[in-house]
């Protein structure tokens, strides 16, 4: 089933590069409003409850590490189809399989710093965009 809602990330070696501006300008072009927004960071352990769900995977603690070293910026976005066509406009994970023109492919370092997060279903982009974002934020 479409969905009108998603949640992102800005990650925190897009922001420290300086590329909150070019990427949210992507965003918008590519149809989404931005629906809540804000420039945060993220506590190790706060990082370690977002990314619970890669607890065993040999990466999580690299993840939580990096996740927890520098500002990022969460998003809620509305668009028809918005996990999936956001998902297209990011790319893959990893950077080198990401697809020319996409957000990963223009802006991320690796497959840990790779610029954005996107979810990965409807009921993942509520729990996220809850996880930042209070009810009355979510307006
Ligand atoms: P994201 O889409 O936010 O979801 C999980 C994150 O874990 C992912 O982006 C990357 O930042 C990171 N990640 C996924 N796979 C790997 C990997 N093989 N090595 C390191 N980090 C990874």
């Amino acid at each position: 089933m479409a969905t009108n809602r998603t949640f992102t990330m800005i990650k925190p070696d897009a922001v420290e590069a300086g590329n909150i501006g070019a990427i949210t300008k992507m965003i918008q072009e590519a149809g989404f409003r931005i629906v809540a927004m804000k420039m945060t960071k993220l506590s190790e352990e706060r990082a370690g409850q977002f990314y619970e769900v890669h607890s065993e995977r040999p990466f999580y603690n690299d993840l939580c590490n990096y996740m927890s070293s520098g500002a990022i910026v969460p998003m809620i976005l509305e668009k028809d189809n918005a996990v999936e066509d956001f998902r297209t406009l990011i790319g893959a994970t990893n950077p080198a399989e990401a697809a020319e023109g996409t957000i990963r492919n223009l802006f991320a370092e690796s497959i840990e710093a790779n610029a954005i997060h996107g979810s990965d279903s409807d009921e993942n982009a509520a729990i996220e965009g809850s996880f930042f974002f209070s009810a009355t934020e979510r307006f």
